[in-house]
């Protein structure tokens, strides 16, 4: 993917929504980037198009059009929600947009209705794994070898409770420290 240039007068302002079918062919290169290309776009389109799936997308807006900077998914099965990826470009990470992503994913499990959350992580994915535990992810198995490319380890991690009366206070002081870390990067942040 190309370095990304913003224009001075948007550069800091972000939206987090639904994921366009414009920006679908930049899901697949965020996602080569990110992630080593782990859906193709007939992928993405599934996932835009599913009923049990969300599909976000953080942007920044520009003249020539949205720069994708991050991704996240869920997918909705039963009362799970299984988060199937969360993804950042390398020149945004580091300020809150994975929070910001994750966040945003769990509060719409809760707008579904799901119980708990789940999803896999490498065990070398240390950043990954501490934003996870900083949401209440928690350890429940490991599955061996489950990387193809590398046979590495996934842990499974969970989190529960998305459905207890006392969920929404969690989800309300997430997004004050979310949007606090991102105003004092200068970001003005803009969710649907
Ligand atoms: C994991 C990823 C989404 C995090 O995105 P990000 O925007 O950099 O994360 P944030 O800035 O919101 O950081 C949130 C928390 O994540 C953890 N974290 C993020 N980067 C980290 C790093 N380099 N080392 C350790 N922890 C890190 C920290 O707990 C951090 O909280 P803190 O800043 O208060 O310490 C990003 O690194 C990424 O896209 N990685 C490649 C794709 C990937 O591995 N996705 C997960 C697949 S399961």
């Amino acid at each position: 993917m190309a370095e990304i240039e913003l224009s001075p007068e948007t550069a800091k302002v972000l939206e987090i929504k639904p994921l366009t079918t414009d920006l679908l062919p930049a899901a697949v290169e965020l996602d080569r980037l990110c992630l080593g290309g782990m859906w193709t776009l007939n992928g993405y389109e599934r996932e835009h198009t599913s009923p049990n799936s969300d599909l976000l997308a953080i942007s920044v807006p520009n003249p020539n059009g949205p720069h994708l900077v991050g991704i996240g998914c869920l997918w909705a099965i039963l009362e799970e929600a299984h988060i199937t990826l969360i993804a950042v470009h390398p020149q945004y990470q580091g300020q809150g947009f994975g929070q910001a992503l994750l966040y945003h994913l769990l509060h719409r499990a809760r707008l579904r209705q799901l119980e708990w959350a789940t999803l896999e992580v490498r065990t070398t994915n240390q950043p990954a794994i501490s934003l996870y535990q900083k949401f209440g992810f928690q350890e429940v198995g490991r599955r061996r070898r489950y990387y193809a490319d590398t046979g590495e380890d996934a842990l499974i991690l969970w989190r529960s409770g998305l459905h207890q009366p006392e969920f929404p206070l969690t989800l309300a002081a997430w997004e004050q420290e979310i949007s606090s870390r991102l105003q004092a990067s200068g970001w003005l942040f803009i969710s649907q």
